[in-house]
């Protein structure tokens, strides 16, 4: 199967939520309002549309990945990094390598945009293949009660977490 990635255009915005739908419908931990979260972040400061991604196979669209901005901040400092939420692939197409090819390549964008690390809410099998790590080992923490095992962070480049440290400041649309 081929898998192309791309930056998501506004004509996708209409399945790009419909896929973000179907790939939550049946997660046990979600919400199901992922799709709202995507829409309101386009809408917002912390929006880089170069780091919304699609990927294409078989003519359509079967994953998409968004990272935004956020800052890392303690008493006297504050530090830009990204937050990856969400990435999604449609069921039939899940186990295939789009997941990974999504996250990788977002990697490659963020880094080529000079961020230096993301920091993620997700599954503790599946993120460490990447170089995800727990937040815990950097004194990152979230800014609310979630299990350490769930909170990870990855450097995009050599020394992208040196010297951070600090709670999470997501931007406010995530709690709307
Ligand atoms: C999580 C998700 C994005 C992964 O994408 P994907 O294209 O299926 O993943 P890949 O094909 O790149 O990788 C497959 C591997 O991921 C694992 N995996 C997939 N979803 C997983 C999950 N929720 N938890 C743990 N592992 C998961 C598979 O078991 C498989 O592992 P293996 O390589 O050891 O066999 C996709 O399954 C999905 O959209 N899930 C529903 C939405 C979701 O949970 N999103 C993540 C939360 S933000």
């Amino acid at each position: 199967m081929e898998i192309k990635l791309r930056q998501e255009r506004k004509e996708d915005y209409k399945n790009v939520f419909q896929l973000i739908e179907k790939a939550f419908e049946n997660i046990e931990y979600s919400d199901h309002k992922e799709q709202f979260l995507v829409e309101r972040l386009r809408k917002s400061e912390a929006f880089i549309p170069e780091l919304s991604i699609v990927a294409e196979a078989e003519g359509k669209i079967v994953g998409h990945i968004l990272f935004t901005k956020l800052e890392i901040k303690n008493e006297s400092q504050s530090f830009q990094s990204l937050a990856l939420a969400p990435v999604s692939v449609l069921p039939e197409f899940q186990g295939k390598g789009v997941g990974s090819k999504l996250i990788l390549n977002g990697h490659e964008t963020a880094k080529s945009l000079g961020y230096k690390s993301v920091i993620l809410l997700g599954h503790q099998d599946y993120y460490p293949r990447f170089g995800y790590e727990l937040c815990e080992k950097y004194n990152i923490k979230m800014p609310f009660d979630v299990p350490a095992e769930n909170c990870m962070v990855i450097a995009l480049t050599e020394n992208g977490l040196r010297g951070i440290s600090g709670e999470v400041v997501y931007p406010s649309v995530f709690f709307e």
